[in-house]
Formats: structure tokens, C-alpha cells, sequence
């Protein structure tokens, strides 16, 4: 805290190395650091102010992925921070509930590039209620991050991102969690969260244990689930988030590894001390979103959109409404204060089509339906970014409550290179 009750973050881009296999060091980028970020803290009600810095050797943006923060401080391509040691600072108040959100660069042209460096940190944000109830909360005990990423590696150990690009979207072929390779981690209480960033440009996982035992995700890109839902699988996309939790406590000898549906080890988990804290894990119905009152819901199904936005097209043929991306255009308007609902309609073909994650900037939205028919119970909570099948319609309900120019783009970072984003005004 400074002076003014502001909770204040110093975050610089820089360059640096990591020594991640025998051999060279891979050079990489990261925030205070040699790759990835910190893990801000905030509070609802937070006044934050963060001063940016950017001494990498090309320009950069600081996005705030999940924030509900007006268009000026969200970091958008309208935003860059200079190379060689450009500075800026941008402060705003916390208006959301607990989630975990992240942050990345969102500058024209070079967001892909950047965020396969290594540009990528989370944000955990608090609130009264999600304290009462009790969930695992001590940082880096029973709550961890858990940042999945995919790289190449060249003989000499670089990410190169140039001789890894593919227009529809750049895979590595090993995983890295939280930017290292075949992490574990020691556990030292019963009850686990894990908060969960699919921060790859463009590959998907589907998350399970090894053992196929259940867990429960409490937690959606942008707050806490009506109530927990029991799963045996996950598939976050790319800019997903999720929280889960898992129950350790009836083990007896080795724990089970999160592991993707391939059999890959994303954690392993090593039997610590295993105390008692917090031993169950609790339990809550809100009754805060739509799919709760079956009228509201109802009334969304049956209701004309406002909006349809139609993505469309593989690698560099893609496209949003029949455009690609122009700074020089606004493609859509909504007014300040009102509530809308969105069609987002996957135009390609169920045979040859790829899923693209939606994703809009300066909200959380909620999932009406899918095709038509009620979602999934863990799509029932705050999004702000969802998955889009070849084919399908997926309609939101979104509120404006922030001002200014923002961006709506499918979160394959290639395709919105190569102009799947839009601006949308809020006014
Ligand atoms: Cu993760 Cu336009 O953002
Ligand atoms: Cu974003
Ligand atoms: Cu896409």
C-alpha cells in the first residue's frame, strides 16, 4: 500500500534466460523475472495501481485478461508501452468478485510472439465472500497456480516462435507448467486447489487424474460456480481459466498426477505432511446468475439476439462478420449500462472446422445456451472466454459496465494475428 490506501505493483517486461535442458539456456522473456509473471493479489474493492516498464527491445502492451476495467487502462493494442525502457502506469478501482484472471501483451502484430516467450503471469483476486466460505486459500500451500503452456525447442534449446508458426495457431511438442518442464509438487494439506490458465497459443487440454478419481471445479474464468460441479474431465482452451479442487485426504501410499486425456503428466504430487487443514471441501449455492431463475434464463433462450458474431475460416482465410481486423474501425456499439445478448456463431464446417475460443475484453459474461439447449453445469458461472465449435451457436448474456474501445477476438493467438478481433465501442 502507498500513501493513498492504493495497492501499487511495479511489473517490467524483460528479457532473460532460464536453464530449462542441458545445454544452452533458452532465452525468454517474463514479468520481474526470467519467464512468466507474478501472482498479483487484489481485492474487490481494491484501488490498484500498477507502474508498467517495458525494457524488452520491441514495443509491448500489458493486458489485463478478465479484468472488468475500463478500455484506457486494459492494455489493448491502443496501448503500447515503448521499447528499451518506455514506462506508464495505470491505476483502477477492483469491481469484481473473487476469480483468477491473468495477464499478456496485446500489441499489434506481436502478441503471439510474445506470449510464446514467456509474457504471462496471473491475477487472484479476493473477496468477503469467497473468504467466509473456507476454501484453500494460502498461496503456494493448498492454493497453487497451475500455468500450462506448449513449446518447440531448437537444437539449441530456443523457443523460437518464427520456425514453430503455423497460421492456424503455433503447438510445441513439450508442456510446461508454470514454465518449467515435468514440475511435481509437494503436498502438504488434504484439500488442494489448483487455479488453472491454459495460457498456450493454441492447443486445448483436457485435464483428468491419473487414477480417474473425481474433482470439483469451483470456479470459472470469472468467479465462483453457483455451486461446485463434480468432474472426471476438464478441457480448458486457450485464455480459459478454471479453479478446482481435490480431495487428497483418501490416499493412503502415492497420490495421482494431474495428467492430460493422453496420459501426459501436466503435476505430479508428492506425499508431504498431508495435515488437516480445511479437510472438507465446502459447499455453497449462490444465487447470483441467470441459470438460477429459470424465467430469466427462459426469457434469454427465447429473446432476439442483439448481436451475432460470426467467426469463420482456417489460418490466414479467417475472419469476424466477413472482416479482418482494422484499428481504424469499429465494428460494433453497445451502450454503457445496458445488457445484451450475443449469438456467437462457429461458421466452419463440423467436419473440417477448428473450435475458437470467444473471447471479449472489459467483462464477464454468462452462457445462455449452446445450439439452443442449456449448458454445462460448469459453463453456469462468469466467462470471459468460451469455446466455440465448428458449427455451433453459443448465446451470451453480457452486461457493459466499462467505457471505451475494446477488443472481441478468437483467443487462438495466430487467428488474431491474422484478424480474427474486432472493436467493439461501449459508450
Ligand atoms: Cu487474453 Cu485480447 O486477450
Ligand atoms: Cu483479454
Ligand atoms: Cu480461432
Amino acid at each position: 500500500l502507498n500513501e493513498q490506501g492504493r495497492t501499487v505493483f511495479n511489473i517490467v517486461a524483460q528479457a532473460g534466460e532460464n536453464q530449462l535442458k542441458d545445454g544452452d539456456a533458452t532465452k525468454t522473456y517474463g514479468y520481474n523475472g526470467n519467464v512468466l509473471g507474478p501472482v498479483l493479489s487484489m481485492k474487490q474493492g481494491d484501488k490498484v495501481s500498477i507502474h508498467l516498464k517495458n525494457t524488452l527491445p520491441e514495443e509491448t502492451t500489458f493486458h489485463w485478461h478478465g479484468l472488468v476495467v475500463p478500455s484506457d487502462v486494459d492494455g489493448g493494442p491502443h496501448h503500447p508501452i515503448a521499447a528499451n525502457g518506455g514506462t506508464g502506469q495505470i491505476d483502477f478501482t477492483v469491481n469484481q468478485e473473487a476469480s483468477t484472471a491473468w495477464f499478456h501483451p496485446h500489441a499489434m502484430g506481436t502478441t503471439a510472439s510474445q506470449v510464446y516467450k514467456g509474457l504471462a503471469g496471473l491475477i487472484r483476486i479476493e473477496d468477503e465472500e469467497q473468504t467466509k466460505l473456507g476454501l484453500p486459500n494460502t498461496y503456494g500451500v493448498d492454493d497453487i497456480p497451475v500455468i500450462l503452456q506448449d513449446r518447440n525447442f531448437t537444437v539449441n534449446n530456443q523457443w523460437d516462435y518464427k520456425t514453430s508458426y503455423e497460421a492456424d495457431g503455433v503447438y510445441g511438442d513439450t508442456l510446461l507448467v508454470n514454465g518449467t518442464i515435468n514440475p511435481y509438487f509437494k503436498v502438504n494439506a488434504k484439500i488442494m486447489r489448483l487455479r488453472l490458465l491454459n495460457g498456450s497459443n493454441a492447443r486445448n487440454y483436457t485435464l483428468q487424474l491419473s487414477d480417474g478419481a473425481s474433482f470439483r471445479q469451483i470456479a470459472s474464468d470469472g468467479g465462483l460456480l453457483e455451486t461446485p460441479v463434480t468432474m472426471s474431465t476438464l478441457t480448458l482452451a486457450p485464455g480459459e481459466r478454471a479453479e478446482v479442487v481435490m480431495d487428497f485426504s483418501k490416499y493412503e501410499g502415492q497420490l495421482p498426477a494431474l495428467v492430460t486425456a493422453d496420459g501426459t503428466v501436466v503435476l505430479a504430487f508428492e506425499r508431504g505432511t498431508m495435515s488437516d487443514r480445511g479437510t472438507n471441501i465446502p459447499q455453497w449455492q449462490r444465487h447470483k446468475n441467470l441459470t438460477v431463475n429459470p424465467n430469466t434464463l427462459q426469457e434469454s433462450m427465447m429473446a432476439k439476439a442483439d448481436k451475432t458474431v460470426v467467426m469463420a475460416g482456417m489460418a490466414e482465410a479467417v475472419t469476424i462478420n466477413g472482416q479482418k481486423f482494422s484499428m481504424d474501425r469499429i465494428d460494433l456499439t453497445s451502450k454503457l449500462g445496458s445488457t445484451e445478448i450475443w449469438d456467437i456463431i462457429n461458421a466452419d464446417s463440423a467436419m473440417m472446422g477448428m473450435m475458437h475460443p470467444f473471447h471479449i475484453h472489459g467483462v464477464q459474461f454468462e452462457v445462455v445456451s449452446r445450439n439452443g439447449k442449456p449448458v454445462a453445469p460448469n459453463e453456469q458461472g462468469f466467462k470471459d472466454t468460451i469455446q466455440v465449435e465448428p458449427g455451433e451457436t453459443v448465446r451470451i448474456k453480457v452486461h457493459f459496465t466499462q467505457p471505451g474501445v475494446f477488443m472481441v477476438h478468437c483467443h487462438i493467438l495466430e487467428h488474431e494475428e491474422n484478424g480474427m478481433m474486432i472493436q467493439l465501442l461501449v459508450k
